[in-house]
C-alpha cells in the first residue's frame, strides 16, 4: 500500500486505491455507525476527511483516544466524496494511534488561536493553519531566492557569521566570545578566544564585495544580527537577508536585479502557492491581492529622496515624525510615499551621506550617496542597497571623517587599490518580504523561532 502525502492524495482521481496516510487530527465527528476525522500532514493546509466505520476493529477503544492534535495512521480505499467542498476521502479498513494528545491539556483546542498566544507555544504553533502555510511559503520563497540567482549565474558565496567588523557603523552588534584555549605559543587561558572582538554579523555584505570583486556576480543568503532595541512588528534581532553584490554594476543595475528580483518571487508564489496564499487574502489581509498584483502590473517607480522630502512637506499630511531634508524617512513617511503617492513599489535614491553608510558611493554634489531603499505598500523599507564607493581616495576621506580604524579595514581599502571597479549590491529583508507575501501584520509570525529583545525562546 502506497503511503501518501495529503497534498498528493487530493490531487488524485479516485478510483478504489488503496493508500495510507499519516498525521495529526484537527477534528473528529461521531455519527452512529462512523466517525468523520480531520487529518492534516502538513503538506499542504487542506485537511484529508476520512471516514471510520465504528465496526471498525478495537475501534471503539481507539476512537475515544482520538483527540484534536493526536499522531495516527489510516490506511483504505480513496473514494470520490459525495460532500461538498473536497473531491476525495479516505474509507478507513486500519486506524492506529502513535500519540495521544490529552485534551484537558493540549493547548490548541480552538480553531482560531490569537498570534501573541501562539508566540508562547512556539513548539506547537507549526500545526495551526496559518504559522503551517506561513513555514510553506517561506521554504518556497527560499528555492525560489536560489533560483533566480542560480539562473542568472550568481555564485553563492556563505559569508561568515562570527565577523569582526561592523559593516553598517552602527554598534548593533551581539559580541561573540569564550575563553581562548591554552595552546603552545598562544596567550593562556582566560584571553579572548579570537584575540581580538568579535561579533554577529549584522550584514555579509563587505566579505561578499571581495568575493564579487574576483567572480564578478555573487550572493549571500544567510541570518544577520542586530542588537537594537526596536521592539516593532518589522524588526527582529536575528532576521535573514539575501544580498547579491555585482562588479561592473552601478546604481540603476542594481534597482534593476532588486525589481527582478521581486517580480519574480511575487510570479513564482503566485504560480506554486495558491492555496496558502488565499488563506492569508480571506482571513489575514484582503488586500493582499491587490498589493501582490502592484509588483507585477507596472515598473515600480523612481524618485530622489529630495523629491520625495518636498513631497511629503507639501503633501498638508500630520507626521508623527517632522521631515525635512537630512532627516532619515520614517516607518509613516516611506508608507505615505509608497502607498498614497505611488500607489506601488518605490525606489527612493540618492540619500544625503550623512544618514548612510561609510561605503555607499558619493555622488558628484558631494552631499548625497549613489543609494536606494526599495519601499512597499503596507511595509516601507523592504530593500536596502547602493553603488559602493570603489575610489580609494574617496573613501579613504570618508573613513577618515567618520573615524573608523584603517587598519582593522585595510583588507577593504585594498580592495580599492588592487583592481577595483565599479560595483553594486543591495540587501532584502527576508521576513519582512514574507510579510508582504502573507500580510501577516507582526515579523515574528513570518519566522519559526523569533529573537527580539527581552524574548528568545527556545
Ligand atoms: O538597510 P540595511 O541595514 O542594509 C544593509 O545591511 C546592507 N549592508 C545590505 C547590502 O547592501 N548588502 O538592511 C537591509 C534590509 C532592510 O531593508 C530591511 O528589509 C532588513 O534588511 N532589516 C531588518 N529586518 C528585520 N529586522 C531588522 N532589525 C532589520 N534591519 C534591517
Ligand atoms: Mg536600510
Amino acid at each position: 500500500m502506497a503511503y501518501g502525502r495529503i497534498k498528493d492524495i487530493l490531487a488524485t482521481e479516485p478510483c478504489e486505491q488503496q493508500i495510507e496516510v499519516r498525521g495529526w487530527l484537527r477534528t473528529r465527528r461521531d455519527a452512529r455507525d462512523f466517525s468523520f476525522l480531520e487529518i492534516n500532514d502538513g503538506s499542504c493546509l487542506a485537511n484529508l476527511q476520512v471516514l471510520a466505520p465504528a465496526s471498525l476493529e478495537n475501534f471503539r477503544k481507539t476512537i475515544q483516544q482520538l483527540h484534536t492534535g493526536c499522531s495516527l495512521r489510516a490506511a483504505g480505499t480513496l473514494k470520490k466524496s459525495p460532500a461538498k467542498g473536497q473531491a476525495v476521502e479516505l474509507h478507513a479498513a486500519t486506524i492506529e494511534l502513535y500519540g495521544e494528545a490529552d485534551p484537558d491539556t493540549y493547548p490548541l483546542q480552538k480553531k482560531r488561536h490569537s498570534f501573541e498566544f501562539l508566540r508562547t507555544m512556539g513548539h506547537l504553533r507549526p500545526r495551526t493553519n496559518s504559522l503551517g502555510a506561513v513555514a510553506r511559503i517561506r521554504s518556497s520563497l527560499s528555492h525560489a531566492v536560489h533560483r533566480f540567482f542560480s539562473s542568472r549565474d550568481f555564485i553563492l558565496v556563505h559569508t561568515p557569521i562570527i565577523t569582526t567588523i561592523d559593516c553598517e557603523g552602527a554598534g548593533e552588534m551581539f559580541r561573540v566570545t569564550a575563553p581562548r584555549p591554552a595552546a603552545e605559543g598562544l596567550a593562556g587561558s582566560g584571553a579572548d578566544f579570537f584575540g581580538r572582538p568579535a561579533s554577529l554579523t549584522v550584514s555579509g555584505q563587505l566579505q561578499a564585495e571581495v568575493y564579487a570583486l574576483a567572480l564578478g556576480r555573487v550572493y549571500t543568503f544567510g541570518p544577520t544580527f542586530r542588537a537594537e532595541n526596536s521592539n516593532t512588528s518589522r524588526h527582529l534581532a536575528e532576521f535573514w537577508m539575501v544580498e547579491p553584490e555585482m562588479a561592473f554594476c552601478d546604481l540603476a543595475d542594481a534597482m534593476n536585479l532588486a525589481e527582478s528580483l521581486l517580480q519574480h518571487l511575487i510570479r513564482h508564489l503566485l504560480a506554486n502557492d495558491r492555496e496558502d496564499l488565499d488563506l492569508f487574502a480571506r482571513y489575514i489581509d484582503k488586500t493582499l491581492p491587490k498589493r501582490l498584483e502592484q509588483v507585477l502590473a507596472a515598473p515600480f517607480a523612481r524618485m530622489r529622496y529630495t523629491e520625495a522630502v518636498a513631497l511629503l512637506e507639501k503633501s498638508g499630511k500630520k507626521f508623527e515624525f517632522p521631515v525635512g531634508w537630512g532627516t532619515d524617512l520614517q516607518a509613516e513617511h516611506e508608507r505615505y510615499l509608497s502607498e498614497e503617492i505611488c500607489a506601488r513599489p518605490v525606489f527612493i535614491t540618492d540619500y544625503p551621506k550623512d544618514i548612510k553608510p561609510f561605503y555607499m558611493r558619493l555622488n558628484d554634489d558631494r552631499k548625497t550617496v549613489a543609494a536606494f531603499d526599495l519601499l512597499l505598500p503596507g511595509i516601507g523599507e523592504i530593500i536596502g542597497g547602493s553603488q559602493r564607493e570603489e575610489r580609494y581616495d574617496v573613501l579613504r576621506a570618508r573613513m577618515e571623517e567618520l573615524h573608523l580604524s584603517l587598519e582593522d579595514y585595510s583588507w577593504y581599502l585594498d580592495l580599492r587599490k588592487f583592481g577595483t571597479a565599479p560595483h553594486s549590491g543591495f540587501g532584502l529583508g527576508f521576513e519582512r518580504f514574507i510579510q508582504f507575501s502573507t500580510g501577516m501584520t507582526n515579523i515574528r509570525e513570518v519566522i519559526p523561532f523569533p529573537r527580539t529583545p527581552g524574548s528568545a525562546l527556545y
